[in-house]
């Protein structure tokens, strides 16, 4: 073997542990600023080495690296945290589009410069699969992005024969397939392929439209793993084995991530991608919300914190939207100083994606330690003098433990009605992501503090300092 070739594959290896030992440290709060940053360590080992191959247009490469760069980054500095899922929506999609065109210029390379017989069956496979794939998600990311970004409705798009038509298309998909893999260097395999370039562009939109707003962070995870497939078989076309690697890795977190979200969720995979889950019917309340609204006032909220010995804050979507995650750290140093015990309870799809709470309590300076998840609070919950609820709903709704026929019907929530007094922090009676009500404004120990969430911390700060 030539030196270069050595050293890329040492490179590539290298790149792979770095990916690999990056994704095990993502998996703590503790670790995962720096596991990102052992990824992209791998990320930019990955890019030297694949650089050292002879042959390649190094200005164009140059001119990519610096556009795309430029654009990654202004982006990156720019999007706001509430924005993350539709940005990581535009990536997943950018990655299944890169992949689809690595397959279609090889597929052009392949077939005009070779004998049919002389290109191994596995690359023609993989040729097909990167462009299937790297369309669908181009597609169907582009689709989450635009439902995420409020560009187009987020309620679930259905229509009569929907699944038919999905499986007459899914049909036509892989019939182009097995005629285009048994015989690919044919005009009508020529012309099937670029069938199914249009069709699985199609499908993309089509396996997407159905699905409710609430799903959405479900399907991104979705797409994020399609995405990897997509690049893992783009990496079988080009040959390249650490494009074979990080697809395998991002398409296997990708799809655990997913089955964690609709465990937490408690609804299978089928009845997020199928189910039209938010969609007008699916949305309405099942029952009266029985009892009465009490609201509180930041002043009186105050006498109550002081008196507590233990006090739980339980951050939702909400608490993203206010920015309160530093007033919300404020007040809970304050209880800590007023001799409480204070903690921060965190539901697995609280905000909008995975790990959103705990990145914005992270970002606050909330220490650790005082991260507590759902399965450790709920159990203790009755001890807790107060919950303060931030901006928090379908995870605490009680509706999902008590009404069978509710929408949200055995999804694991944080059960705060059981603490002895729960504090609603939010501007209305509105509901949720899901559509739900929730009976938990209407309970005996609850009290609502209307406005929004940080100016109600700051209020309740001013009180604690006495200004
Ligand atoms: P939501 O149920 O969406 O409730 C957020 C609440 O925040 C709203 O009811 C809103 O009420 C309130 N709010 C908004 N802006 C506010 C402000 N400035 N100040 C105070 N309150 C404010 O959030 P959640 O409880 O975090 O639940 C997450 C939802 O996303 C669930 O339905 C979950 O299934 C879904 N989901 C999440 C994920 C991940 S990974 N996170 C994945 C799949 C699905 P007002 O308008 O009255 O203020």
């Amino acid at each position: 073997m030539e030196l270069r070739e050595t050293i890329i594959t040492l490179s590539y290896i290298a790149s792979a542990v770095l990916f690999i030992l990056g994704l095990k440290m993502l998996s703590k709060p503790t670790t995962a600023v720096r596991g990102n940053m052992i990824s992209a360590v791998g990320m930019l080992i990955a890019i030297v080495a694949t650089l050292l191959y002879q042959g390649m247009s190094y200005h164009l490469i140059i001119l990519g690296m610096v556009i795309g760069g430029l654009v990654g980054s202004i982006a990156a500095l720019r999007v706001p945290m509430t924005s993350m899922p539709e940005f990581v929506a535009l990536f997943n999609g950018t990655g299944g589009l890169a992949s689809m065109l690595v397959g279609w210029a090889e597929y052009n390379k392949l077939f005009g410069h070779y004998e049919a017989d002389a290109v191994p069956l596995v690359t023609v496979i993989a040729t097909y699969l990167a462009i299937l794939i790297g369309a669908v998600t181009f597609t169907g990311s582009m689709v989450a992005y635009a439902k995420l970004a409020e560009r187009i409705s987020g309620k679930p798009v259905l229509f009569k024969m929907q699944q038919v038509v999905n499986a007459a298309i899914m049909a036509i998909v892989l019939i182009c397939g097995a005629v285009f893999i048994i015989n690919p260097d044919t005009s009508l395999a020529l012309v099937l392929f670029y069938v199914a370039i249009a069709v699985s562009l199609v499908l993309g939109v089509l396996v997407t439209i159905p699905i409710g707003g609430a799903d959405m962070p479900v399907v991104i995870s979705l797409l994020n793993s399609y995405s990897g497939l997509a690049a893992c078989a783009a990496g079988f076309v080009i040959q390249n084995t650490v494009l074979i690697v990080s697809g395998s890795l991002v398409g296997a977190s990708g799809i655990i991530l997913t089955s964690i979200m609709c465990k937490a969720m408690n609804r299978s995979l089928a009845n997020v991608l199928f189910s039209g889950f938010g969609s007008a019917e699916g949305a309405e309340s099942t029952g009266a919300m029985q009892g009465e609204v009490k609201a509180l006032s930041p002043e009186d909220a105050y006498y109550v914190l002081e008196a507590a010995r233990s006090v739980v804050f339980v951050p939702g979507y909400g608490m993203a939207v206010a920015q309160a995650q530093h007033a919300c750290r404020e007040l809970g140093e304050l209880l800590e100083q007023n001799g409480a015990e204070v903690k921060y309870a965190v539901h697995p799809v609280a905000g909008r994606m995975p790990g959103h709470m705990n990145v914005l309590l992270a970002e606050a300076n909330v220490p650790y330690d005082q991260l507590v998840e759902m399965d450790d609070i709920n159990p203790i919950i009755d001890t807790v003098d107060v919950a303060v609820v931030i901006g928090a709903n379908d995870v605490v709704n009680p509706a999902a433990r008590e009404d069978p026929k509710s929408p949200i019907a055995g999804m694991p929530i944080i059960n705060v009605d059981y603490a002895r007094t729960c504090f609603v922090l939010k501007r209305s009676m509105r509901s949720g992501f899901a559509g739900v009500e929730n009976p938990l404004f209407f309970k005996e120990n609850t009290r609502m503090i209307f406005g929004d969430a940080k100016a109600t911390l700051t209020a309740l700060i001013s009180q604690f300092k006495g200004d």
